[in-house]
């Protein structure tokens, strides 16, 4: 039977073994796919940890990516021997966000995608760009899309604007590498002077140290000139939106994603009336956006940063490798 790795709640990795779950046939509009790869995204982390764990046994993880390998009555999208990547929202299929919360998010909700194989919805998963690893696919349905919504769906950005990406994560790697796709300039932020020359390596065009730099925010309004940073990809949180709020220009818009630093903080409404800027909450994105971004992705040159993969039943390896932020770009899972 296939493989799978379950949590138990309330979660925490000494709460996390390997279970078989039994295969089943599709039914109308469904699709049977070998899973080969997830990625590892905070919000996992939050899920397999404990921080945020299960109240019933849960199969972790949102991404995942493999083969169709049979396909139910009425299903036209997809033929056995597809690659197809998972969708963070099964549900939310196209239009303007209407689910809230974690409640059908795979690997939260309901069981995710780290196991061997899955039966679902054909609308659970979307085409996987062609000629990509499933790790490389696997990357995109959080942190992929969650970049591509921020800075093509909510925003417009276009070539000459100025995008600042914080830290060296999956979100703000993927940022970045869109943020040169579409001819803006990059100011990125890390914690480490070694991550930082990655960051130029693939085009960013100012560093900033945020721990020798604490006012980065004075810094990158200077570096464009007084005018301000058009886009802010914010996955810091409390402790950095102070700063985000001092680089952003007037009429700007601040993605706010992440939540790095912690849940809750002060919060000055003063310069949000001054610089009138947007501040844009972001759960992920919808189907049909990452359709778009997949197709994107079929027609430039960009792949995923993979830092490293690890085998399935080495999941909490893996997370302990995340907590440790050595990393740089994504960690996934490969089976
Ligand atoms: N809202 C959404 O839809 C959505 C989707 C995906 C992720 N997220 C959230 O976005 C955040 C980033 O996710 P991710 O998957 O990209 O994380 P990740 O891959 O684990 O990246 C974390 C990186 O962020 C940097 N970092 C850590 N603490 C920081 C801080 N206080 N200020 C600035 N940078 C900091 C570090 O980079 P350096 O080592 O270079 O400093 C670290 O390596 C998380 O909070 C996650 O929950 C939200």
């Amino acid at each position: 039977m296939p493989k799978a790795i379950m949590v138990q709640p309330p979660g925490g990795f000494a709460n996390v073994g390997i279970a078989e779950v039994a295969s089943r046939a599709p039914g109308p509009g469904e699709i049977r796919v070998r899973l080969h790869a997830s990625s590892l995204n905070y919000h996992d982390y939050a899920v397999v940890s404990g921080m945020w764990g299960p109240t019933t046994p849960r199969i972790p993880m949102a991404d995942g990516a493999g083969d169709v390998v049979e396909v139910g009555p009425g299903v036209t999208e997809f033929a056995p021997g597809d690659r197809v990547v998972s969708t963070f929202f099964p549900t939310w299929l196209s239009g303007a966000p209407e689910v809230i919360g974690f409640a059908t998010v795979p690997g939260d909700g309901v069981d995710g995608y780290a196991r061997e194989e899955v039966t679902a919805a054909a609308t659970s998963f979307t085409r996987a760009p062609a000629g990509w690893s499933h790790a490389e696919a696997a990357t995109l349905t959080t942190a992929g899309l969650t970049a591509w919504r921020a800075l093509f769906v909510d925003d417009h950005i276009k070539p000459g604007d100025t995008v600042l990406v914080q830290g060296t994560g999956g979100v703000s790697i993927f940022a970045l590498q869109f943020a040169k796709m579409a001819g803006a300039t990059v100011i990125a932020t890390s914690s480490s002077g070694e991550k930082l020359e990655r960051l130029r390596e693939l085009g960013a065009d100012h560093l900033i140290n945020y721990r020798e730099d604490t006012t980065w925010g004075k810094t990158a309004w200077d570096l464009t000139g007084g005018k301000g940073v058009d886009h802010i990809i914010e996955v810091g949180g409390p402790s950095t939106l102070e700063q985000s709020m001092a680089a952003i220009r007037v009429a700007g818009h601040i993605s706010t994603i992440g939540i790095l630093s912690g849940v809750s903080g002060r919060l000055e409404v003063v310069p949000m009336l001054l610089k009138q800027f947007r501040l844009q909450g972001v759960l992920v994105g919808c189907r049909v956006d990452q359709q778009a971004m997949v197709r994107a992705f079929e027609n430039c040159a960009i792949r995923p940063v993979i830092d490293r993969s690890f085998a399935l039943e080495d999941i909490v390896a893996a997370f302990r490798y995340q907590e440790s932020n050595r990393h740089f770009g994504k960690i996934c899972l490969e089976f």
